[in-house]
């Protein structure tokens, strides 16, 4: 579906999001292990998140919602039951690689799949450690399918992460809930750190790295989840009431875990005005309300370190980086290129189409010039991140824009448009 935007004037007014996709998905598969019923407020409405939730039906959870709640019977310690279908995981990597964590603790069999652009992304990430906990995964070239057999002998790891993946780091840890031995996953960059905080894992900082641990002490108990505001989501609001002369947008709710707020930082330094107007806390996540006002930007140098806090916002980094002073650069970034699309061609070839003059390189991009000032049709390459990012310069152009195969926006935010229409001012 092609979806056309014309030029927005203002962004004005306040708006609560759907519930951050990462904490979703693991309160849902905690909400699962845990014997007993645990409620979660604001779960993402978005097809991962609920291809997670099919999965865990899949499994025996009985799984309910009704208006803004969803109530999880949960299955406890070896409570799954082998699912009679392969486990599809449709789009959404988080579902594959959380799981995968789970599943080599099983008694049974499990296949999981996925679509088109899951079934291409790398694997071998999470088969080899969890191999070396002695689980049992077959993937031909290490991508999906993979059919993952029962273990009778998983030991506890102590596992460098090489790549920064807080799916690969959460994989880990999930099996070893499985465990009375502790493992422990040390990463040099620290990623999202979501399944720490919400099974109270121990983590400290040495020897310049972070270190997370778990064993069955920390095995989840049934809870009552309230799952903040997507900050994902949410940084396409804000680049769009930055980026909008005389606007003023508060976002109530929204998740503030300091592994997450990279892209507020880096706008900051960039010259832009977001002020958090109150802080709260539930289940160890931190989140509060944010007020954007316009601001004039100026691009800044990137550092590496905040590379893992800032891998899903790049696409919108990169259009705020459009209007700001100077020529955007990012690097370090290579782990873009194995998203849901090759993000770095995708955002180069769409700058390209505005008129920009582009840089590509193999682990970023860099960028320079002025927007054409026509109707340009992007491509979406089936990425909700894209797709959302290029709405987002479409109504910053005078001349609006098109985005193909918009309906992708689902994976993360089915509420897009209606929440985007609900803040924007036209012309
Ligand atoms: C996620 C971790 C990130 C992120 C993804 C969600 C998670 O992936 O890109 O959208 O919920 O753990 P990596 O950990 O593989 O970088």
């Amino acid at each position: 579906m092609k979806q056309r935007f014309n030029r927005v004037k203002k962004v004005n007014g306040e708006l609560s999001l759907p519930g951050d996709k990462s904490i979703s998905h693991r309160a849902l598969i905690f909400s699962a292990m845990a014997s007993g019923i645990s409620s979660i407020e604001n779960l993402s409405d978005g097809l991962d998140v609920n291809a997670t939730l099919n999965c865990l039906k899949q499994l025996g959870t009985d799984i309910s919602s009704s208006k803004n709640m969803t109530l999880v019977q949960g299955c406890g310690f070896n409570g799954f039951k082998k699912p009679d279908l392969s486990l599809n995981c449709h789009n959404s990597g988080t579902t594959a690689r959380l799981l995968s964590g789970l599943l080599i603790a099983q008694k049974f069999n499990s296949i999981l799949t996925g679509d088109d652009s899951l079934s291409k992304r790398p694997m071998r990430r999470i088969i080899e450690p969890l191999e070396i906990m002695g689980g049992k995964i077959q993937g031909s070239n290490n991508i999906l399918p993979l059919v993952i057999h029962p273990s009778d002998d998983l030991k506890a790891i102590d596992y460098y992460l090489e790549i920064p993946s807080a799916q690969v780091k959460s994989a880990i840890l999930i099996a070893g809930l499985h465990l009375d031995d502790e493992t422990v996953v040390a990463e040099k960059l620290i990623t999202r750190d979501h399944t720490e905080r919400m099974l109270g894992l121990n983590m400290q900082t040495a020897e310049n790295k972070v270190i997370s641990k778990s064993s069955i002490k920390n095995y989840p108990q049934p809870n009552n989840y309230f799952v903040p505001g997507d900050i994902s989501s949410a940084s396409f609001l804000i680049v769009a009431a930055l980026l909008t002369k005389g606007s003023e947008l508060i976002i109530k709710n929204v998740s503030l875990n300091p592994t997450r707020t990279g892209i507020i930082q880096l706008l900051k330094k960039m010259g832009a005005k977001i002020h958090t107007i109150s802080k709260k806390e539930s289940c160890n996540e931190s989140y509060g309300d944010l007020m954007v006002s316009s601001s004039q930007l100026k691009n800044v140098f990137i550092g590496e370190d905040i590379i893992p806090s800032i891998i899903d916002e790049i696409p919108i980094l990169a259009i705020a980086g459009v209007f700001a002073e100077g020529r955007f650069e990012i690097r370090n970034c290579n782990e873009l290129r194995i998203k849901e699309s090759d993000r770095i061609k995708s955002i180069c070839n769409n700058l390209n189409l505005a008129g920009l003059s582009v840089e590509e390189f193999e682990d970023g991009f860099s960028f320079e010039g002025k927007l054409k000032h026509k109707e340009i049709i992007y491509e979406s390459y089936d990425d909700h991140r894209i797709a959302m990012a290029f709405t987002i310069l479409s109504i910053l152009n005078k001349k609006g824009g098109v985005v193909n195969n918009f309906e992708c926006v689902n994976i993360s935010n089915p509420g897009f448009l209606k929440q985007l229409d609900s803040v924007c001012e036209q012309v």
